[in-house]
């Protein structure tokens, strides 16, 4: 049963849709739109005995963003089809033990660093540090406890156009072998215009690495619909960083011409996921760094996906250089989503946007160093609509 705190609730209700601005704009449309908030409900214990919470964004059109305060899990996204419908698009687990114990990532905020450092070490300003070595020779997604598996202080926020909350959390000093306290906070925007943003800021005492991404697999058809294969695929890249046998790129900047890679028109995604070249078979599919084309710093357009059933449509702008296209190689059948729905090989996708693989020991990669005194900001913008809107 969920319980919500009707203390809590009301008062997240007030201070996030306060928001004069909602009231008034549903005077000027004549709309009596459901007003935007910010509720919460125990989710569960960690088994160290920590009470984690589930928050859910919801918008003026009625959609909705989950999330657990354990990993900044994104739990749920619930946005319409053609016909209004809304279903859920991420993939999941019910229980919270799920997500300690058999998470392949699903839905989680991930750091200290993002994707894989080879070797499981680097070196920054002639000191070598050693990482955890949790994906073969190499350290994946921050190590055995990174920022996915962390519980993060969550607050709503005020004064935004839609549902928000900051997630907060500090990392020690040597936590998992990366050197400098790095502060770290996220904010979570499900907008009224059906976007969700999340938003980075981390500031170190130390110089240190850092790579933040956001781990959810989609199925644009909805949790549980099957597979991936036939959701359309844009990729705003003419390069992707082309990778050895354990996936830490090879340091070569590839143009996709000519290749599966090639997603600068849209494709199914399937339709060449089969292909024997070398680094299909590494990734057993999609598993690649993309090279974003940018003309600037800013936000721009990573990737868009169309599902052609259902009509949703995702759009992905980020200010990263790279994403990290994934087509969901891993899963094999032996997890079981909050519906009972096994999920097997493609039946999801992840776009982590990134800085790229392995940068620390990679000269020729923009920068993932960070030093007292700087801020990282970074932002990605998922904006759902459909073939109708
Ligand atoms: C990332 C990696 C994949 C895989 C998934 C999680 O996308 O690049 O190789 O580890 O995370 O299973």
């Amino acid at each position: 049963m969920t319980y919500i705190d009707p203390n809590i609730s009301r008062r997240w209700h007030r201070l996030v849709l306060g928001a004069a601005v909602l009231g008034i704009s549903a005077l000027l449309t004549g709309t009596s739109a459901g007003a935007a908030s910010v509720d919460k409900a125990p989710f569960g214990k960690t088994q160290d005995g920590k009470a984690v919470d589930l928050y859910t964004l919801t918008n003026d059109k009625g959609a909705s963003v989950k999330f657990i305060a354990y990993g900044g899990i994104i739990t749920a996204i619930n946005v319409p089809d053609r016909w209004g419908k809304l279903d859920n698009i991420v993939l999941g687990f019910k229980e919270l033990a799920d997500y300690e114990s058999k998470n392949p990532y699903f839905g989680a905020l991930i750091g200290r660093y993002g994707n894989r450092i080879g070797g499981a070490k680097f070196t920054l300003d002639g000191t070598q540090y050693q990482l955890a070595a949790n994906n073969g020779p190499n350290s994946l997604h921050g190590g055995s406890k990174g920022f996915d598996k962390a519980v993060w202080a969550v607050e709503p926020l005020t004064n935004v156009s839609g549902a928000a909350a900051r997630l907060s959390y500090t990392s020690k000093d040597g936590e998992e072998g990366y050197p400098g306290t790095l502060t770290v906070q996220v904010v979570y925007t499900l907008t009224n215009d059906n976007e969700l943003r999340i938003d980075y800021e981390a500031t170190t005492d130390k110089p240190t690495v850092v790579n933040l991404t956001s781990h959810s697999y989609f199925n644009l058809a909805g949790d549980g619909a099957g597979g991936i294969g036939d959701h359309i695929l844009t990729i705003n890249a003419d390069r992707y960083t082309p990778v050895d046998a354990t996936l830490i790129p090879t340091g070569e900047l590839a143009s996709v011409t000519g290749t599966p890679f090639d997603f600068r028109q849209g494709m199914p995604i399937g339709a060449r996921i089969r292909s024997n070249d070398p680094q299909m078979v590494y990734g057993r599919g999609y598993d690649h760094n993309y090279v974003l084309n940018r003309s600037d710093s800013g936000l721009s357009l990573a990737a868009r996906v169309y599902e052609p059933r259902s009509g949703r449509i995702m759009e992905i702008s980020t200010t990263e250089p790279g994403v990290q296209f994934y087509s969901g190689n891993f899963l094999d059948s032996t997890l079981v989503g909050p519906t009972g729905q096994q999920y097997r090989q493609t039946d999801g996708f992840c776009l982590e946007t990134q800085h790229f693989p392995d940068s620390p020991n990679k000269s020729s990669f923009p920068t993932t160093v960070l030093k007292p005194g700087e801020t990282l900001k970074s932002t990605t913008i998922h904006k759902f609509s459909t073939d109708a809107s």
